[in-house]
């Protein structure tokens, strides 16, 4: 344990014996706001050098808000404290470059603590699905597109508390997950990281997430802010978004992370906004994040995302990470200058300190450190559940799946044996305790003959697939932060395996251990699909659970395959990587099914499908109300949804009911948008009513004439159905 969570700790045992709001620690030193009488620094850390006399820490009085007690701290804090707590310690700039193939082991950013205060180190872990950084003994979880397919917000607040814990437990107060990122781009490399393409959708398993995560301890990171929708040129790339499209599509998952999620950080991205780079662009920061979501945690860059020191304290960026290029010395010299009013870095300080007291970290000691071991039974439970729950059956002909136990099985390709594919690569890459292979999983499960053969010999992989009753190939791609998939087809020669093993044996099913979505070529030829992600470390038992019936399939795909490369939203240059820097947003608001629905174009399997091994029927779809008005052009509040789902089929199961918006106008909306959902378990012959709302973007637009959102009078379609191409309920409500 360091000097400072001791003293933070006698500070606890202080406040919790007195009675008064008033504290003193008797060994530190007096309060210095002002400049003049700044502490000399130490190199080690510059804010804790100083002299030793009692100081009174109003702010450690806990029936203050964090606001209030934020303020108080501020006020206490000379320039050089404020200014060492507006970046990290770290050693490299860029990582992720050759400059800095980092990460590091250990916390890749810190901010040291200011014993004085009280105020702890800020420990910071990559880990979107498991703590990062090289971390041992920790729990390697689905991918997040994966946790997303179970279309479960329940689902995704265990995965936070999951990691959140074991976060905590390693000693990090600062989790740098989720990725809220809305996939634009098909071949994005961290589209695994994400939840999917939906806005309303990755708002929903945001905030679950990040509920989940702060409840165990830790501040949640949400990234990356904003228009980070490719890997190619992150760097230097300027996505050129218009208002609206930015105000409906992209922000709506940050919003529903601040009302919703109470997130306590943002990471800005690498990429320019409209010509700005996301961590000095005042219409994101300010305007948008401050002004409009009313978010009061505190904003930091990512890693070497920060390019100027005035523009960047003064546009709204509240900490560089993971140096002090520009927010150290560079910083203070603006001051003396200034170009940067300590107003401003007041702001920027109380922006971060709120958090920090909302969760408690100047409150109470925290447990762990990086070499403790975190896993525990219920974590390696949680990840195999999850990963059943997150595997969707896209084709099941003949209703070859389930398997019968006796069956011989020959399991083919690398995932299947050799190298089975938990997760993707780049800064959320985990440590995997280890990862149950399919072959092992199938194996401990099936009770027939099980072979394997790594697809690299096409002419044995055939025979030892004619040789089984059923042949399973596991195909999968390599997606890592840093770089978009070069293409949509699965990699070196897995279109061809599967053909040569489709032609050997009809019974042939493909598992897709992918982090997105590829092209199926032979999708005629096999007999079943299922997308299984990159698992975590449970891969091989869940796979076997879903493969023998043991668990009833119900995730559902939180975007579009597309059937061909060139039908997808974005397949121009200019659009992506992008011509001459600029990455071209002209696809406006048809950003995944939405493109597909708006231009007729069949997509390979649309957003929101999936099967089960049962059927489900939907009826008796009622709207509540039908008619109101609308006072000022403001949407309501709350319209419910009602339907009943009836399991119609011979095996418990669950499924997903979506609820569509047409909307009335003709102002270039998308045919339907997704604007609610609910997941619904039912027994065999069992009828559910599920009822669920919409809430009022559900009826609104933003306009661009008026800067806000508005409600828009007339009749919307309401649309429920099980895929957002299988919407057979239909009803209606009439705004006046
Ligand atoms: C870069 C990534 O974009 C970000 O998500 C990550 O948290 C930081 N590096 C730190 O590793």
């Amino acid at each position: 344990m360091n000097i400072s969570m001791r003293w933070s700790g006698r500070a606890v045992a202080l406040i919790l014996s007195a009675a008064c709001a008033v504290f003193f620690v008797p060994a530190l030193t007096n309060a210095q706001p002002d400049r003049s009488s700044a502490p000399v620094k130490s190199a080690a850390n510059p804010a804790n050098a100083g002299t030793s006399a009692p100081i009174r820490r109003p702010w450690m009085d806990r029936s203050l808000s964090p606001e209030q007690r934020a303020g108080l701290l501020v006020k206490a804090m000379t320039l050089d404290e404020k200014i060492h707590m507006m970046h990290g310690v770290g050693a490299c700039a860029e990582v992720w470059t050759e400059k800095c193939p980092m990460p590091i082991k250990g916390y890749v950013g810190e901010a040291p603590a200011i014993d004085r205060l009280g105020i702890p180190h800020l420990n910071l872990a990559d880990g979107r699905a498991g703590v990062g950084n090289k971390a041992v003994n920790v729990t390697l979880l689905p991918a997040p597109i994966a946790a997303a397919s179970s279309w479960d917000p329940a689902l995704l607040n265990e995965f936070g508390h999951v990691l959140g814990k074991e976060e905590w437990d390693k000693g990090a107060n600062v989790a740098l997950s989720p990725t809220i990122d809305v996939v634009r781009v098909p071949e994005w490399g961290r589209t695994f990281e994400s939840y999917g393409e939906d806005p309303y959708f990755n708002g929903r398993m945001a905030a679950a997430e990040i509920k989940g995560i702060q409840a165990e301890g830790p501040i949640a990171d949400a990234n990356m802010y904003l228009t980070m929708n490719q890997e190619n040129s992150r760097f230097s790339s300027d996505s050129v978004v218009d208002e609206r499209t930015l105000q409906e599509i992209y922000l709506p998952p940050y919003a529903a992370a601040v009302a919703e999620g109470h997130v306590g950080t943002f990471m800005c991205a690498y990429v320019k906004t409209n010509g700005v780079y996301s961590c000095e662009n005042a219409h994101l920061l300010r305007d948008l994040l401050r002004k409009e979501l009313k978010f009061d945690g505190w904003v930091m860059s990512d890693w070497g995302a920060t390019h100027s020191t005035v523009d960047a304290a003064n546009h709204g960026l509240d900490q560089e990470m993971p140096i002090d290029e520009y927010f150290g010395a560079p910083l203070e010299k603006a001051v003396e200058d200034g170009k940067v009013t300590v107003a401003t870095i007041d702001e920027h300080v109380r922006n971060i300190l709120i958090p920090m007291f909302r969760q408690g970290l100047l409150d109470r000691q925290q447990p762990g450190n990086w070499d403790s071991n975190v896993r525990t039974d219920a974590h390696t439970a949680f990840s195999r559940k999850a990963a059943e729950e997150s595997t969707i059956l896209l084709k099941n002909q003949g209703a070859l799946l389930p398997l019968r136990a006796d069956a011989s099985i020959a399991v083919i390709g690398e995932a299947g044996s050799t190298k089975p594919k938990g997760e993707g690569g780049g800064s959320s890459e985990v440590v995997a305790p280890y990862i149950v292979s399919p072959f092992d999983g199938i194996g401990k499960r099936g009770k027939g003959k099980i072979t394997s053969d790594d697809g690299a010999d096409l002419y044995k992989a055939a025979a030892t697939a004619r040789a089984a009753d059923v042949a399973i190939v596991f195909a999968r791609t390599e997606e890592t932060e840093g770089y978009d998939r070069p293409g949509l087809n699965l990699p070196g020669n897995q279109d061809a395996l599967i053909s040569a093993v489709a032609a050997a044996n009809k019974k042939t099913i493909v598992v897709l251990d992918t982090g997105g979505p590829v092209l199926m070529p032979w999708i005629d030829r096999v007999a079943g699909v299922l997308e299984a992600w990159y698992s975590g470390q449970e891969d091989g038992n869940a796979i076997a659970a879903i493969l023998y019936g043991d668990f009833n399939p119900s995730a559902k795909l939180p975007l579009t395959f597309p059937r061909t490369a060139t039908e997808i939203p974005t397949a121009s240059k200019e659009q992506w990587p992008g011509v001459n820097g600029r990455s071209l947003y002209s696809e406006g608001l048809n950003v995944g099914y939405r493109w597909y629905d708006a231009t007729h174009t069949q997509p390979l399997f649309p957003f929101g499908f999936g099967l089960s091994y049962t059927t489900f029927r939907l009826n008796r779809l009622a709207v509540e109300p039908r008619e109101l008005k609308s006072k000022s052009g403001a949407a309501p509040e709350a319209v419910l949804v009602k339907v009943d789902v009836t399991n119609t089929g011979t095996r418990d199961g669950a499924e997903v009911v979506e609820a569509y918006v047409a909307d009335p106008s003709k102002n270039g909306e998308p045919p339907h948008q997704l604007r609610g959902f609910a997941k619904v378990r039912l027994k065999v012959g069992e009828t559910k009513s599920v009822t669920f709302t919409l809430d009022r973007r559900s009826f609104s637009i933003y306009d661009v004439s008026l800067h806000r959102w508005t409600c828009l009078p007339g009749t919307y379609d309401v649309l429920v159905g099980t895929s957002s191409r299988d919407l057979p309920l239909h009803d209606r409500i009439t705004i006046r």
